[in-house]
């Protein structure tokens, strides 16, 4: 079991679009047994609310199943839950690092090489929906290719 959790700043919009996305993926290619996948905030602001009805709105719009979310913070116990901190901009990992104090397994890494756009901020879920996807498909290759 790959345990993977993705992590953004809010836990309202990226992160969670990511892991109904990767879920949704791996269902499709029938790996979804080896494959534990949530996501988390790295800030407070959000804690305990759903997804973004905007998040939700382009997930329904593109057939991407969802369940109601809870945002949660990233907790220091954390660290040994999961094996990869799928961060979506360098903020993000700073944050993260700044939770967990190190990083000794290197678990923490970044979806796509450039910053995934805050659609929180920008308004353009379709361009962080498109980048999503294209980070979860290279992520979802290599983690197929490494077991
Ligand atoms: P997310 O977007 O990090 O993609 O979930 C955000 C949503 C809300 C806030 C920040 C980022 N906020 O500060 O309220």
């Amino acid at each position: 079991m790959i345990r993977i959790c993705f992590v953004c700043l809010g836990n309202i919009c990226r992160s969670p679009m990511a892991e109904f996305i990767m879920k949704d993926q791996v269902k499709k290619i029938n790996l979804e047994n080896k494959y534990y996948i949530t996501s988390r905030a790295t800030s407070y602001e959000e804690i305990e609310n759903d997804m973004y009805i905007y998040a939700k709105e382009k997930l329904n719009e593109k057939n991407i199943p969802y369940t109601k979310h809870i945002s949660k913070r990233l907790e220091k116990k954390d660290y040994d839950k999961y094996d990869y901190f799928i961060c979506m901009e360098d903020s993000n990992i700073k944050n993260a690092l700044k939770i967990f104090k190190e990083d000794s397994q290197n678990k923490i890494i970044k979806l796509l090489d450039k910053d995934i756009d805050d659609p929180w901020y920008t308004g353009n879920f379709e361009k962080t929906f498109n980048d999503l996807i294209e980070g979860i498909d290279n992520l979802i290759i290599k983690l197929n290719n490494k077991s």
